[in-house]
């Protein structure tokens, strides 16, 4: 049996901090607000000129040179995002080019704040059927371009970044489970209005802001994560006192600790970036898992469950060994 694992993970934040202190002087909004409501103090925010695949390519850089592979073995790209640089071609393409990597399918997957956690699941599946030796799976946003800045519901939650690993071949696992489901009733609770259909824009225009229900949202994402953890370890016969770390999705400080206590889990053994990085969507998973593996807290052959929930409504989880 082929099994996948992380062999290196990277990331990339953009230079410019944005502090909730900067956010009093743009919205009617406090500090206080934004720290009690969702944990969030500061976000890093792209430079107009800077993009999705340039964000892509940096933190790729630093997983690949931290996995030691060479650039011509890497066979297949997935890139979870909701803020390609452009509709087509697909970010994975541009990023291929960028860094050199030989013809091999790539491709971006969009499921809201779930798109890494699809994008691994997905490349996991190629590994396992033997169509992949060695993926690059990057979860990345540029949401900070999407956001109506004049609306302080949804301008004090985002940030940007990109988080990337190398996924390998290995005899051992690695990924242990992968779940992953949508409910696509929940559409009008949060979206964002642009596409190729123009007739469904907000108030017909090109100008729009993400469109969110934020307390029915945080309602149904309490309740899906808490399931989608439990089912995680339930289906791989592994008892939630065995587990080392929780990397979430960071949205909200408070989903992240609703999770927690479903799994009997102390805080101490989540990883928290939301403090720093604010909901980077599709980012905000492998940028956690990033900064966890180079502080030091997880450690080569640990139990780690991430999980996520997004627009559509997505959700899903991947439980591993490093
Ligand atoms: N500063 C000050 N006041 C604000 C702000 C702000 N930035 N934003 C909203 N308010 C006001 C509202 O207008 C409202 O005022 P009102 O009572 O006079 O109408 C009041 O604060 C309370 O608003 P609520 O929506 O009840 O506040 P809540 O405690 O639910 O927190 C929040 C709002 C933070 C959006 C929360 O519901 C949440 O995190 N939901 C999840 C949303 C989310 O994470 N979306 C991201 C994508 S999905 C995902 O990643 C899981």
């Amino acid at each position: 049996m082929m099994y996948s694992r992380i062999a290196g993970t990277g990331r990339y934040l953009p230079e410019k901090v944005l502090t909730n202190f900067d956010l009093e002087k743009i919205v009617d909004t406090t500090d206080e607000w934004i720290r009690t409501r969702t944990g969030v103090e500061r976000r890093h925010c792209v430079r107009e000129d800077e993009t999705t695949s340039d964000m892509c390519v940096e933190a790729a850089k630093r997983a690949i040179q931290k996995a030691d592979v060479d650039v011509a073995d890497i066979d297949l790209i997935i890139i979870g995002t909701t803020s390609p640089d452009l509709i087509f071609p697909n970010v994975a393409t541009i990023v291929q080019h960028r860094l050199g990597i030989p013809a091999c399918p790539a491709f971006s997957i969009e499921a809201a704040c779930t798109g890494f956690i699809y994008a691994l699941t997905t490349a996991d599946k190629f590994i396992k059927a033997g169509e992949a030796k060695c993926a690059l799976v990057v979860g990345a946003e540029c949401i900070t371009k999407l956001v109506d800045w004049t609306d302080r519901n949804t301008c004090v939650l985002f940030g940007d970044g990109a988080g990337a690993v190398i996924l390998k071949s290995s005899e051992q696992p690695g990924i242990i489970g992968t779940h992953l489901g949508a409910d696509g009733q929940y559409k009008e609770l949060l979206y964002y209005p642009v596409g190729a259909s123009k007739e469904l824009h907000k108030a017909g225009t090109d100008e729009a802001g993400i469109v969110m229900a934020g307390s029915e949202v945080f309602k149904v994402a309490v309740k899906t994560l808490g399931n989608v953890a439990s089912q995680a370890l339930e289906s791989a016969g592994i008892d939630q006192s065995e587990l080392d770390w929780l990397v979430p999705h960071q949205a909200n400080i408070r989903i992240i600790q609703a999770t927690a206590k479903r799994l009997g889990l102390p805080m101490e053994k989540v990883i928290l970036t939301v403090q720093d990085h604010g909901n980077t969507s599709a980012a905000s998973v492998p940028l956690a898992l990033d900064v966890g593996i180079r502080d030091g807290r997880i450690q080569p052959g640990q139990l780690v469950l991430m999980e996520a929930f997004g627009g559509g409504f997505t959700w899903g989880s991947v439980l591993m060994r490093l």
